[in-house]
Order: structure tokens, then C-alpha cells, then sequence
């Protein structure tokens, strides 16, 4: 499927993330070369850049099977130990949103991931006892935008912890450059450039808005995306300059017009945006956070003087 194929299948076709690729990559190799299974795996970060493509990336390099769940899926201890038991020697298991497991089911990972094996109870009361069962060894690939919100417990039985990062506008602009070979699209550099500059340093953005260009280039009967067209499309999509839609808006100029720029607890944002609390922490706040248009302090969020002046506002007088 083509939004599937998108995705590189190798180490050596995913652009950015440096540091992450690089060791990886030493671990892979060390890890064929004595034939074994690669540790686990943590990846932390942002949404959109990356981490389910990395772990089928692993997978793939290591040439075993890739399985893929998350933390919200697993509702009971027996739905991970099917799920576990099913595991062929080597295999990737790719837990996205692992800060979402239950407790519970937590601890039924634990043995898991450091034995390789299953402690189940059987019977109840006075007669039950435990059951150790074996299981192949796997490597775990958890997937987080939290990773506070994991227990330590868990944290420290991973073998590797990568955290992604925002990519640089010269990374998104390859990327973009190399989505539009596969969509066998032309692009101007002007064009990817300038939708590099409005995707928020996250591919999945960046891909998405190259496809809504694309649509336009499409109707338009044009066989290419030259920079007029990219910048007349950007400006109908509703991306700003900086890349921040009218989620990032209404969030912002909430702060500003209902609250005097805050200090405003986020929950009272969500109420007042009708955005979900747990979208603005994990999708809008990293962000905007990271460009300085946000703050966040112990009393809440408060927005920054450049909010002000992006949004051709009198900045407020401080006391
Ligand atoms: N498509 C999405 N993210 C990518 C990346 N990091 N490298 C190459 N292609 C991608």
C-alpha cells in the first residue's frame, strides 16, 4: 500500500535522526554478528517523526518478522500473552504508546523482556500457584511522546533509549523531494523548501502537505509543483508561515483574547478550544514549545511576546 511504501525500508534510506541511525546501526550489526537478538528498544519523541517507521526499519534489518500492537490495545494480561506466546525466535514486537499499558499488564512484561519468559497463575486462592513458561527471545520495541510517564521499572529494561528529534528544514526538504519520486510528482527545490518550512519539523506533515499540493497540481492539469503553486496552495491549506494551522491558532489566540496570555492550566485551554488535553500535550504544546511560543509554568501556560508580534499584535506591557 502505497502510504506504506512510503516509509524507508532500510536504515540507510531514512533521512535525519543522525545520532539514533547511527548507533543503531552499530547495534544491529553487533548484535548479527554474535548472532543474537538486539536488546530492546525505546523511542521517545514527538509524534509524526518517525518511530513506527524505525521499527519496522529494525525489523527488517535484523530480517525477522515485524508484530505490531500498543499500550491502549492490550487490555488484559492474557491479551499480551497471546500476543507474546506467538512470537517467533527473534522477532520485533512494536508496542506504540507503551506509556499507556496497564499496570498489570506491565508486570507481566517484565519477566518477559529480561528472561524471556511468562510467569502465569493457575487456580486461585490457597491452590493457585505460578507456572513459568518459556518464551522465544524477542526483541521490544516501545514507542512513546511521553516517556515521563513511564514507570522506571519499565524505562530500565530497555537495552536502548533514542530519542528523535524535530528534523531541520533541509531534512524534511529531502524527504519531501524523495515522497514526490515515489508519488512521481515533479517539485521545484522552492517548493519542497518552502513546505519544509511549514511542517513544524515533523515529516508526517511534511507528507501530508505535499499530497494536498500534489491534489492541486492535479486539478490544475500542472505536471510539476513550481513555487507559485506550492505557496498558493499552502495559503488555502491554512498553514501559516511557520507552519502553524488553525489548531495552533485558535489555541494561541485563546490564551491571548479569554486569558490576558495566561497563566492558564491546560485543561482549562482544552475546555475552552474544544481540543482534547492529551492532543494539546502531545501534538500542538511540543512545538510550540520548541519555537518559544509557549511557556509553561507552575500556575500553567502562558504565550510568549513573539506570539504577539506573529500575530501582528501590541505586545503587553510586563510588570
Ligand atoms: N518518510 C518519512 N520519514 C522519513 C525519513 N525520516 N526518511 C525518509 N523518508 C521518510
Amino acid at each position: 500500500y502505497l502510504e506504506l511504501s512510503l516509509r524507508p525500508q532500510r536504515l540507510s534510506q531514512y533521512i535525519g535522526q543522525d545520532k539514533v541511525k547511527e548507533n543503531l546501526d552499530i547495534f544491529i550489526q553487533a548484535a548479527k554478528m554474535r548472532g543474537e537478538t538486539l536488546d530492546h528498544v525505546l523511542l521517545y519523541g514527538p509524534p509524526g517523526l518517525g518511530k513506527t517507521t524505525l521499527a519496522a526499519i529494525i525489523a527488517n534489518e535484523m530480517g525477522v518478522n515485524l508484530r505490531t500492537t500498543s499500550g491502549p490495545a492490550i487490555e488484559r494480561p492474557g491479551d499480551l500473552a497471546a500476543i507474546l506466546t506467538a512470537l517467533e525466535p527473534g522477532d520485533v514486537l512494536f508496542i506504540d504508546e507503551i506509556h499507556r499499558l496497564h499496570r498489570s499488564i506491565e508486570e507481566v512484561l517484565y519477566p518477559a523482556m529480561e528472561d524471556f519468559c511468562l510467569d502465569i497463575v493457575i487456580g486461585k486462592g490457597p491452590e493457585a500457584r505460578s507456572v513459568r513458561l518459556d518464551l522465544p527471545p524477542f526483541t521490544l520495541v516501545g514507542a512513546t511522546t511521553r516517556v515521563g510517564l513511564l514507570t522506571a521499572p519499565l524505562r530500565d529494561r530497555f537495552g536502548v533509549l533514542s530519542r528523535l528529534e524535530y528534523y531541520r528544514e533541509s531534512e524534511l526538504s529531502e524527504i519531501v523531494e524523495r515522497t514526490a519520486d515515489i508519488l512521481q510528482i515533479g517539485i521545484d527545490p522552492h517548493a519542497s523548501a518552502e513546505i519544509s518550512r511549514r511542517s513544524r519539523g515533523t515529516p508526517r506533515i511534511a507528507n501530508r502537505l505535499l499530497r494536498r499540493v500534489r491534489d492541486f497540481a492535479q486539478v490544475l492539469g500542472k505536471e510539476a509543483i513550481s513555487e507559485e503553486l506550492s505557496s498558493e496552495a499552502l495559503e488555502r491549506l491554512q498553514v501559516d508561515r511557520l507552519g502553524l494551522d488553525h489548531i495552533d491558532h485558535k489555541l494561541l489566540t485563546g490564551i491571548i483574547e479569554k486569558y490576558r496570555g495566561g497563566p492558564v492550566g491546560l485543561d482549562t485551554i482544552s475546555a475552552t478550544i474544544g481540543e482534547e488535553s492529551h492532543t494539546i500535550e502531545d501534538v500542538y504544546e511540543p512545538y510550540l514549545l520548541q519555537i518559544g511560543f509557549l511557556q509553561r509554568t507552575s500556575r500553567g501556560r502562558m504565550v510568549t511576546d513573539a506570539v504577539y508580534r506573529h500575530f501582528n499584535l501590541e505586545v503587553p506591557e510586563h510588570d
